[in-house]
């Protein structure tokens, strides 16, 4: 009898097509996020899940459904997912790292200039009808050019948005747990403390995990240590910064602008940014491009085949 596996949201038919060669494939028939009651009864008599961010894999899941012997996520985020658990418990666990670099790096980097240019604010002028012709002090945004961008998370995607912050002629600083000394060298990127990364910054670009460490770093405190002129993108984990606090220090122009990809309690997002002129919002997309998706959901068929023909997943985890 073939292996039963849960994919549980619609996909590229391309993964479908090659997690059929090995197994019996299941896909949610709702194509939105499951509650953890429907991905429980979902699972049942799964060897393996194709899990996207918001499925919740820990210990009660886990434990309910000791059937289930592998997990990979169809994102390079993993955060939904207990490691510690799933290691204990022998459970396997991949993610998608690589595939994804480039288009993640890309919406960064449009975010950023986009909060620094104010595009989206002229858009939203324009539409309500207010635009009467340009002139010198009209629209004025800020050059990338001469600016120094600090890197929160030098992993790949950091680097990679590094890479396009040299090309626009931007000097780059990084923090991370530990300096990246050859990554650093090809993009001359300076290594600084978390402390120095506030202070000098023009613009920071959060490209780290969400983990114990990094869950609600940037809070008011934080924020009020960055330059007044300074704009904040985050196109990584929502929680990383305390919503709240980025609303109060974006409307008390503690800090200049922001644009966000991902939000603390997405999909909902706090009304007050919603209201201010100085953020972008844009709707966690920034592995949105076919190539991208295609990729990531490939790459999670990959690791589901391999696993099931027992052999190494290539992008395991734990
Ligand atoms: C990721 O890969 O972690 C993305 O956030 C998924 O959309």
């Amino acid at each position: 009898m073939m292996d039963k596996v849960l994919v549980t949201r619609r996909v590229f038919q391309s993964a479908l097509d090659l997690l059929a060669t090995r197994a019996e494939v299941l896909v949610s028939p709702h194509d939105r996020d499951l509650r953890a009651e429907e991905l429980l009864e979902m699972s049942a008599g799964c060897r393996a899940l194709m899990t996207m961010p918001a499925d919740r894999i820990d210990r009660p899941f886990l434990t309910a459904r000791p059937e289930v012997a592998m997990v990979a996520n169809d994102a390079v985020g993993y955060d939904n997912i207990d490691l510690a658990v799933a290691r204990e418990l022998g459970v396997v666990v991949t993610n998608t790292p690589g595939v994804l670099t480039e288009a993640t790096a890309d919406l960064t980097f449009i975010l950023l200039l986009a909060v620094m240019r104010r595009l989206v604010e002229g858009d939203r002028l324009l539409r309500a009808g207010l635009f009467e012709g340009t002139a010198p002090m009209f629209m004025l945004g800020t050059d990338p050019k001469g600016k120094t961008l600090g890197v929160f998370g030098f992993g790949r995607i950091g680097q990679a948005v590094a890479r396009r912050a040299r090309a626009f002629g931007m000097n780059v600083i990084y923090h991370d747990v530990q300096p990246l000394a050859e990554a650093a060298r090809e993009v001359e990127a300076e290594y600084v403390s978390f402390e120095e990364l506030l202070a000098r910054s023009d613009a920071i670009s959060i490209n780290a995990l969400l983990n114990d460490k990094t869950r609600g770093v940037f809070n008011y405190q934080v924020l009020s240590r960055m330059k007044p002129t300074a704009f904040l993108v985050n196109a990584a984990r929502g929680p990383i910064i305390v919503e709240a606090d980025l609303a109060r220090a974006l409307e008390e122009k503690v800090i200049a602008g922001a644009a966000l990809d991902v939000y603390e309690f997405e999909p909902q997002v706090n009304p007050k940014l919603i209201g201010l002129e100085n953020v972008i919002l844009a709707p966690h997309m920034g592995s949105a491009t076919r190539e991208a998706r295609e990729g990531m959901a490939l790459l999670a068929a990959r690791n589901i085949v391999a696993f099931l023909e027992g052999g190494e997943p290539p992008t395991r985890l734990v």
